[in-house]
């Protein structure tokens, strides 16, 4: 019991030597334990600063720059979402041709396929090396049955364990993901229905 009414009143005493002027007038700098972010080099805004030639802080836009809110619009495009609401478009709003399945199927594997594989069910070197425990298999029913424009939000964003990829992937080349992804699910999918009749029979069984 000594020893810790004497340790306490050490700390006491350590507390408010160090904590304990903090907010006095002093004209030496006060001890700092925690600096955090004190001092910044930083300019106030609409201040008066040395610093630039015109003695502003604020600096207008630089010439020929076009403000980023006015570029980015609310549109299915760039959010995969019925403009002004929160729900997701269904199906992608870009045209589906092959120059977009091609750049899709190139996307796809540079950023796509180390997690969820080249044919996307999930078996992808991270897996292999156990880097990433459940990698999403975008052949499951419930993946399949997400509207394109949930798809192109988790790319942007990503979800859950998954990073987002909106900073590496370009708006276009997030779409072109989407469409070759339906056609990596449409390829498990399709029936002999789907074969036309002619060639039908020359499938291996
Ligand atoms: C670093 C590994 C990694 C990469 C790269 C990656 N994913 Fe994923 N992805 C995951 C993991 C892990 C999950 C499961 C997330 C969870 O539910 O915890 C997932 C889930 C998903 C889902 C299912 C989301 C849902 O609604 O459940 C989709 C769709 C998907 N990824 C698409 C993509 C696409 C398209 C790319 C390429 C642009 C991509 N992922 C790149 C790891 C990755």
């Amino acid at each position: 019991m000594r020893y810790f009414l004497l340790i306490f009143a050490l700390c006491v005493v350590t507390v408010m030597v160090v904590a304990g002027k903090r907010g006095s007038i002093s004209r030496r700098p006060p001890i700092e334990v925690f600096p955090d972010m004190d001092r910044q080099p930083k300019l106030r805004p609409q201040t008066p600063n040395n610093f630039f030639a015109d003695g502003k802080s604020s600096r207008p836009p630089i010439l020929g720059t076009v403000a980023w809110d006015d570029h980015y619009q609310d549109t299915p495009v760039n959010t995969g979402k019925v403009s002004g609401t929160t729900n997701f478009v269904e199906v992608l709003p870009v045209d589906v041709n092959a120059k977009l399945l091609a750049r899709g199927q190139q996307r796809f594997n540079i950023n796509c396929s180390p997690c969820h594989g080249a044919q996307g069910d999930g078996g992808g070197i991270t897996k292999k090396i156990g880097a990433m425990g459940v990698v999403a298999n975008l052949h499951d029913k419930r993946i399949v049955e997400l509207p394109d424009g949930e798809i192109f939000n988790t790319i942007t964003y990503g979800k859950n364990l998954m990073g987002g990829y909106g900073a590496n992937v370009t708006v276009e080349d997030r779409w072109a993901i989407v469409a070759y992804l339906r056609a990596l699910q449409l390829s498990r999918l399709g029936s002999l229905d789907d074969v036309p009749e002619q060639i039908r029979a020359t499938l291996k069984k």
